[in-house]
């Protein structure tokens, strides 16, 4: 259930480890695609695959489910409004839409990133939705930890944890990855297999809040926070991340925030890490907004302001919740001249900004902001007379080069 970036590559996998497998999906344009051995995600090696087991009729495409023995569900759960709080519709219609298919013995595996106690939920569904089976059904929760872009080698390769709601669902469970896993798969129960995701998560986000307010504190303090953090990493065990804009993506910014609704007294570090890395992203922008002022009294014009990186991270293309995305967008609000550079973008294929190739933004800007890490940003010569925000260590701080 769901063809997305999860979805359709584990079908695709499991269909070429001889698994029969209907992909379904509610966007008719999905369906199609897939049954054409095409893709509409970018993800390498996938298209090759999908076209393999569609052409041997190992997977097919479709709106609706059909009869199986295992339902796995990898649908959306985004979070909601300024509240956050967690969405369960896609999971919830997903369970509603399989639900006149299921049949006794049969096994429903929840993959979607989701709040603690939701298999739960969605067992308690199925019963009231299917009394006639009598509970007779097993249901497990397998959290996917896959990074983008490594997606088919990392399905097969990472360690899992899978928690069923009783043994048999955790046993039926784990014999039905050993199908196309060759990771290690650990036995556990749903909500610990639930909490584990979100804690994955939570724990970079925290770390990476870390090191962001120490980028704050050392901002003040006159002290340049990298040459502080390399030498603190000197410490045999002491590790600490990379400050930057913020945090962004489709996971880490999104995943604490299940945990701090629904164990609001508790999650109090988790919380405050969230608003830190958000914070960040304030600040960056402040930072900016102050040195286009200071040149405006200086030169009696606005500034023209590079900004560099547009996505989430480094040396990737993808803008979801990205941190120096929103940066570029509130200085372009704020009615400040913004030329971006994002060099994993083609450039017609983003239009919100006037994008540059490096050499004419650093040419054209007065303030040079470096948002992203990116390959080409590292070391980068900055021609004189620029002012220069670093926020990301493109150009700070590199002993020895
Ligand atoms: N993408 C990742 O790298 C990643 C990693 C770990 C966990 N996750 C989690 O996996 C889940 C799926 O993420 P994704 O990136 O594959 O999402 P996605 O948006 O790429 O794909 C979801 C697909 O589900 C379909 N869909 C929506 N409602 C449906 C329904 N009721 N029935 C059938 N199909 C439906 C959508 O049309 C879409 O094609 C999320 O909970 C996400 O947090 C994603």
């Amino acid at each position: 259930m769901g063809l997305g970036y999860i979805g359709l590559p584990t079908s695709a996998l499991m269909a070429s480890k001889g698994l029969r497998v209907t992909g379904v999906d509610v966007n008719p344009r999905v369906v199609e695609t897939v049954n054409r051995g095409q893709i509409h995600i970018v993800e390498p090696d996938l298209e090759g695959l999908v076209k393999k087991v569609t052409e041997a009729g190992m997977l097919r495409a479709a709106l609706e489910p059909v009869s199986a023995d295992v339902f796995v569900v990898a649908v959306p759960t985004p979070t909601r409004g300024d509240e956050h709080i967690p969405d369960l519709s896609y999971v919830e219609s997903a369970v509603r839409n399989l639900a006149p298919q299921l049949q006794k013995g049969n096994l429903v595996i929840i993959e979607s990133t989701s709040p603690v106690g939701t298999t739960e939920k969605m067992a308690a569904l199925l019963r009231e939705l299917r009394p006639d089976l009598n509970g007779d059904f097993s249901m497990a929760y397998c959290p996917e930890r896959v990074l983008p872009g490594r997606i088919l080698y990392e399905l097969q390769h990472n360690d899992r944890a899978i928690g069923g709601l009783d043994e048999v669902s955790t046993r039926k469970a784990i014999d039905f990855y050993r199908h196309f896993v060759r990771g290690n798969l650990y036995p556990t129960n749903a909500r610990t297999a639930e909490m584990v995701k979100l804690v994955e998560n939570a724990s970079r986000d925290v770390q990476i809040a870390f090191a962001n307010e120490l980028s704050l504190i050392s901002d003040a303090a006159g002290i340049n926070v990298w040459e502080l953090i390399d030498l603190a990493n000197k410490h045999p065990r002491v590790n600490i991340l990379r400050p930057g804009t913020g945090v962004g993506g489709h996971c880490i910014a999104i995943d604490p925030w299940f945990i701090v609704h629904d164990y609001s007294e508790q999650a109090r570090l988790i919380r405050t890490a969230r608003q830190i890395n958000n914070y960040k992203t304030l600040w960056v922008v402040e930072k900016i907004k102050n040195a286009a002022l200071t040149f405006e009294m200086e030169h009696g014009r606005k500034p023209v302001i590079a900004a560099l990186g547009l996505a989430f991270k480094p040396d990737i293309d993808d803008l979801r919740e990205s941190p120096a995305l929103a940066v570029a967008r509130m200085l372009k609000a704020e009615g400040m001249d913004v030329v971006a550079v994002e060099p994993n973008l083609t450039g017609d294929s983003y239009e919100e900004f006037r994008l540059a190739d490096l050499p004419t933004a650093l040419q054209q800007a007065d303030i040079i902001a470096f948002l992203v890490a990116h390959k080409p940003f590292i070391g980068l010569e900055v021609p004189a007379g620029k002012t220069v925000l670093d926020f990301v260590n493109a150009v700070s701080y590199h002993p020895g080069k």
